[in-house]
């Protein structure tokens, strides 16, 4: 059809990219047509197409609308998601000038009294909305764009551009939090920002509540949204705060995004932060990690008379006119972590409360690589999938090392090469206190290497940082991190130890509960959940790389079979 629109238009010479992969993630746009513009200069239209035959603004926000016969809620509106492609290609595409790319939403299947309701303006101001009433005003739009010639060398310029480096969540917490940097939310991403801006505005019109739940695998961009939210409600003057259950990532979060500031500070707190709030004292409470959420906030410190038996869950979502959960149920890997999308919307519906739910389907971590989180699902056969060989993505290297002393030298490698690495391991070593001496045990021990687990507490011992710093101060590389620590963060090397509790026997990776020496899988757990909690744990470890992960296990029968499933040689890179 587009096709047809062009050839009417007079302009075969376009060449339409179909399914064009944006750089650093999975997700694909529809379509791009590359040509030469009138002035010689190379010009590129991003085109959403959207079958659907009649839509409407969704509690006229002209940001949302509502799809009749389709499922899962307010979608976003049509021209702000190309817009939000078009934006997202600029930002990480070098030498591309805004001037060039255009974005167009084309509702080939109605007519403007279908959809009349959309035609309004989004804001989205370089987007174009076309419908099949407007496909003479299309034609005319694609003439003025492009000149009838090929605009074959404009693709293949796309095609061969290059990419500028991937935007790490914690290096630019602080700039986005000052207004002065933005991440470019997409598709989903940008929808679960639009519904909680929404669900925020009409708390403050009318006395109303709303929950918001975000899910999405590791990578997929929920940090990046937690944190966006923070800074544009906070900006508006509403009063956000953001929680999370994880000692870890709420340091982090405070010293990189706060840098001193006490007031920034204290906008980044803990789910059991919350016991005593005064309901709806906050427009939004936004909970990333929520898979975290725990039974209830009280803990052993808790002064007896504060142990009300108040699940944590409710104390969340009084304390906001709009709680935010996003969260991965995949990465629960502790018993007594509860938070679940079925317990979260049961809650609120229970509640009288309107829920709305969001699924980001994107990979941003791993090079983008889909293929590489599809692999690790399989290989821990978790969400139905079946182990496989990995045979390489152009985006993110997978390799297997034979011993212990090659994962960390390969590591190093890549740190002298300037990339950040770190190394973890399943719990499968024990875990000792700083010998009086101030030096750490080295506690994970493999024939005759051996490295301790990183610091266990808030002081740094030697060089050592603190566990909350571990995955990001430089001094975290010679100590392993353990599934706590790592949680929630990300370095562009991965080392991985594949310890007892995950071995390959009679031709399958089964889990050795026995081997594991995690007080909280040992003990309070069932066989099936300490199974499941084994698989995530590993599943979490294995998802923290941005450009790849190297992989070793200490038992050999199972190396043996990591390696066998290794069909591509990893490029030896230049350090
Ligand atoms: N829209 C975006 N633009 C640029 N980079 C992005 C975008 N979304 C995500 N990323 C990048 O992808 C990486 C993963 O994002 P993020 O940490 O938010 O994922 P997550 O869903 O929170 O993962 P986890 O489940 O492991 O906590 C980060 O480096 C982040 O900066
Ligand atoms: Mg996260």
């Amino acid at each position: 059809m587009l096709v047809q629109d062009l050839a009417d238009a007079g302009l075969d010479g376009v060449e339409l990219m179909i399914e064009h992969r944006l750089p650093l993630t999975a997700k694909r746009a529809d379509v791009i047509l590359a040509g030469i513009g009138h002035g010689g200069e190379d010009r590129y239209v991003i085109v959403e197409l959207k079958q659907w035959s009649s839509a409407e603004l969704f509690e006229d926000d002209p940001h949302l609308v509502l799809v009749p016969g389709m499922r899962g809620g307010p979608k976003l509106h049509p021209a702000l998601q190309a817009n939000t492609y078009r934006d997202y290609l600029l930002d990480f595409t070098e030498g591309l000038q805004s001037s060039q790319v255009d974005s167009i939403a084309y509702l080939h299947y109605a007519q403007d009294g279908d959809v009349f309701d959309l035609l309004g303006d989004t804001g989205a101001a370089p987007t174009r909305m076309f419908t099949a009433s407007r496909r003479g005003e299309l034609l005319k739009y694609l003439a003025s764009v492009f000149a009838p010639i090929s605009g074959a060398a404009a693709a293949d310029r796309l095609e061969a551009a290059r990419i500028r480096p991937t935007k790490q969540l914690l290096r630019h917490a602080a700039p986005v939090l000052k207004g002065r940097d933005h991440f470019v939310l997409l598709d989903e991403q940008r929808l679960a920002f639009e519904l909680v801006r929404h669900a925020v505005e009409k708390a403050r019109r009318a006395d109303h509540k709303t929950v918001v739940i975000v899910t999405g695998g590791p990578g997929s961009g929920k940090s990046v949204i937690a944190l966006s939210l923070l800074a544009d409600m906070a900006a508006r003057g509403y009063a956000a705060v953001h929680a999370t259950g994880s000692k870890s990532f709420t340091e982090t979060m405070r010293r990189y995004a706060a840098r001193g500031s006490t007031r920034t500070k204290n906008l980044f707190k803990y789910f059991n932060s919350f016991m005593k709030a005064t309901p709806n004292d906050l427009d939004v409470l936004i909970n990333d990690e929520a898979h975290r959420i725990r039974e209830t906030s009280a803990n052993r410190y808790t002064r007896a008379e504060d142990r009300s038996g108040r699940r944590q869950l409710d104390e969340l979502i009084s304390a906001a006119r709009v709680p935010v959960f996003l969260l991965d149920e995949h990465q629960i890997v502790r018993p007594g972590e509860l938070g679940t999308v079925g317990d979260i919307r049961a809650h609120a519906i229970a509640r009288g409360l309107d829920v709305h739910e969001v699924e980001l389907d994107a990979q941003y971590r791993c090079g983008g690589s889909r293929l590489y989180e599809n692999w690790v699902l399989g290989l821990l056969e978790l969400g139905g999938r079946q182990p496989e060989a990995w045979f390489g993505d152009e985006n993110f290297t997978v390799e297997t090392v034979g011993t212990p002393h090659a994962l960390e030298s390969r590591l190093s490698l890549h740190l002298d090469g300037d990339y950040s690495a770190r190394m973890t391991a399943g719990y499968c070593w024990k875990w000792s206190k700083p010998k009086t001496d101030g030096t750490l045990v080295h506690d994970v021990e493999i024939g005759d290497w051996s490295r301790p687990w990183n610091v266990n507490g808030d002081r740094s011992v030697g060089t050592a940082p603190p566990s909350a710093l571990w995955a990001t101060h430089e001094g975290g590389f010679g100590q392993v991190g353990c599934v706590y620590t790592a949680q929630g963060f990300e370095y562009d090397y991965n080392g991985v130890i594949i310890g007892p509790d995950l071995i390959y026997r009679n031709g399958r990776l089964t889990t050795d509960r026995a081997a594991n020496r995690d007080p909280a899988i040992t003990k309070k757990v069932t066989d099936a959940e300490a199974y499941r909690l084994i698989r995530n744990t590993y599943k979490v470890l294995l998802t923290r790389g941005l450009r790849g992960t190297i992989l070793y296990s200490s038992d050999p029968e199972t190396q043996d079979y990591l390696a066998s499933l290794m069909r591509t040689r990893a490029e030896p890179r230049a350090a």
